[in-house]
């Protein structure tokens, strides 16, 4: 894998969003990150740490980060002839889940997913609700039929974690499961 695109909404959880970012920079994955108006503002509530500050010091550090302003649809990442690996939506808000689910490519987020799903590329949503309607249920078994891997954010505790920091590598973990990345974020089952 050499190119990914990962959108983050305002659904809680930016945390998981912010660690998968950080782990695909340190492995020299090109990354291009979209953030929601709403993501921003989560980021900052729930981490408690400006998400201005955070992409700056990122852009700084990383010559591989690309930024995308979500309102930019002439970005390279809208078009299917721009080649990437795949997409996560970390965390994915019900709002999102449905636009993808129906279809509706009106912001860079939802027109990058639109991308992975005509062109037939990987796709991670990892939802985060609880608990779940009818609808989303439905917008969920909907993107799945279409090979969408729907990954709630949901850690297991059989893995025996200690910190905030293992539940939340867990389930970054299992993301870079599916994108068949090596990592070693948590401790598989059958592992010494
Ligand atoms: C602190 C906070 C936490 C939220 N958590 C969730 C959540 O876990 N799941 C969800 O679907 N929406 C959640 N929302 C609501 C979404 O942010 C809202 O539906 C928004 O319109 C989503 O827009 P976006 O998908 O464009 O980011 C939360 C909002 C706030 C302010």
């Amino acid at each position: 894998m050499e190119r990914i695109v990962i959108g983050l909404t305002g659904a809680s959880g930016s945390i998981y969003g912010k660690r998968l970012i950080e782990v695909l920079l340190k492995q020299q994955i090109e990354t291009h990150v979209i953030l929601t108006d709403t993501a921003q503002k989560v980021f900052t509530y729930e981490i408690q740490q400006s998400v201005k500050s955070w992409l700056k010091e990122l852009q700084e550090k990383y010559a591989h980060f690309q930024l995308e302003r979500n309102d930019n649809l002439f970005a390279r990442v809208a078009s299917g002839s721009y080649h990437y690996d795949g997409m996560v939506i970390l965390p994915c808000s019900m709002g999102t889940l449905a636009e993808v689910s129906h279809g509706l490519a009106k912001n860079l987020l939802c027109r990058a997913a639109d991308v992975c799903l005509k062109e037939k590329r990987p796709l991670v949503i990892v939802p985060r609700e609880t608990p779940l309607n009818a609808i989303h249920l439905e917008n969920m078994l909907k993107l799945a039929n279409q090979g969408v891997t729907i990954l709630p954010a949901m850690p297991g505790f059989y893995h025996h974690p200690t910190s905030l920091e293992a539940v939340i590598d867990f389930v970054v973990g299992k993301i870079l499961d599916q994108l068949s990345l090596k990592h070693d974020l948590y401790k598989k089952w059958g592992d010494e």
